[in-house]
């Protein structure tokens, strides 16, 4: 279900590239140009004499800055996540901070007329894979230009390093493109996400769902890692989120995708407490909903699945409300989650659930260029 916003919990497979420091890129015209008529017609003599600074932003390697550099920018996007989606990204930013500090996060920077970071973007490679793990531009130097400068940058990148055939990336805060705008946008497809949101307390009145004989729910505990691979790969086989995200395609991936979830927390931090399995009389994983936290009064559910043969009989409801009512049980008072646009039956449980979607987003995956 979600991996939005699970990248930056891959940082730990971190490959160098060797890009060198170019000349920058993308001189266009824009806000940035303005900026500079402004400062040539009202400034003194004086400060004519000094250099003019440059009249569109720059981009460089994000390896050139440190974090302190990037600290202003860190604020304004703690703020912005916390305000459109109630989400504590205050983990996620000390990532950051460490990876760039180690000069070792992939990605560029927007440089504004002064020379200091307004905008950054950073990827990291899974395997095959490059994977865009944000973009943040201030809102003062926001503008769609640049923001697709920065991610036509780390899609370049990608692509020219010769390990990676498949380039995936997740942006909730980012608006939804048109697609023939996008860099490299032959290799591109979009996919609809939504993000929703419900009111914890209303899941005091969901009404308890009898199972049947044969299956029972258990806590989440870490040796269900195994059987939970076995299981996303089965309920995933053929579904639009294996498109989105090919770590449900095989045991392998979603293994990672499980580590990912568990350790990092780019989901928010894991909740073993309001995590569910069900298991069927022969011990086999019939269905789990795994959730975390991502504020002090937030819960997101990072995933939900039933295996096929255990479907429609009110599994993956009583897995859910089960996992909501922990997650009020934990304080919270909210609880979040992204599904497909399209995943049609998803979405209907969501919302008899409580669900109402706040946000739509894309899901962007490049791949076909070799
Ligand atoms: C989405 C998913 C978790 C739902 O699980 P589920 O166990 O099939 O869901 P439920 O049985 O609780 O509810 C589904 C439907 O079955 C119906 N149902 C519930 N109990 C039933 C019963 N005893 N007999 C028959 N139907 C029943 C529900 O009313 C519901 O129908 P409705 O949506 O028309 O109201 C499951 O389809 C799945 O794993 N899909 C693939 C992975 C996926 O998409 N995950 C979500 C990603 S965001």
């Amino acid at each position: 279900m979600d991996d939005a916003s699970g990248v930056a919990g891959s940082m730990d497979v971190i490959h160098v590239t060797n890009r060198g420091q170019g000349p920058p890129i993308g001189f266009r015209s824009g806000r940035f140009g303005r900026v500079a008529f402004a400062a040539l017609i009202y400034s003194s003599m004086a400060a004519l004499l000094e250099p003019l600074p440059p009249a569109s932003p720059d981009i460089r390697d994000l390896r050139m800055y440190s974090a302190s550099q990037l600290e202003p920018l860190l604020e304004e996007e703690l703020r912005e996540w916390q305000e459109a989606l109630d989400w504590d990204f205050t983990r996620s930013a000390d990532l950051v901070r460490r990876f760039v500090d180690l000069r070792a996060l992939n990605g560029a920077a927007l440089l504004n007329h002064n020379q200091a970071v307004s905008g950054y973007c950073y990827y990291v490679y899974e395997e095959h894979k490059g994977l865009v793990g944000d973009i943040y531009i201030r809102p003062a130097f926001r503008t769609s230009e640049n923001e697709l400068l920065l991610l036509e940058t780390a899609v370049r990148d990608m692509i020219a390093a010769p390990f990676v055939s498949r380039i995936e990336s997740q942006l909730m805060l980012s608006p939804m493109y048109p697609l023939y705008s996008l860099p490299y946008s032959e290799y591109v497809s979009a996919f609809e996400r939504d993000f929703m949101m419900a009111d914890l307390s209303a899941a005091r009145d969901l009404p308890l769902h009898q199972l049947s004989g044969t299956v029972r729910l258990d806590n989440w505990a870490d040796y269900h890692q195994e059987a939970a691979a076995l299981l996303i790969e089965e309920a995933y086989h053929t579904h639009i989120d294996s498109s989105i995200n090919d770590q449900y395609r095989t045991v392998t991936g979603a293994r990672r995708f499980l580590y990912n979830i568990i350790n990092y927390p780019g989901c928010g931090v894991f909740a073993p407490p309001a995590s569910l399995v069900a298991v069927n009389s022969f011990g086999v994983l019939a269905g789990l909903s795994l959730a975390s936290i991502v504020n002090d009064r937030t819960g997101h559910i990072t995933q939900i699945c039933v295996g096929p043969q255990f479907r429609g009989t009110g599994l993956g409801y009583e897995l859910m409300r089960r996992s909501l009512l922990r997650l009020l049980h934990a304080g919270c008072r909210r609880v979040s989650l992204t599904v497909t646009s399209s995943n049609k039956d998803a979405i209907r449980l969501y919302r008899r659930m409580g669900f109402k979607k706040v946000r739509q987003f894309h899901a962007y995956v490049w791949h076909g260029w070799r």
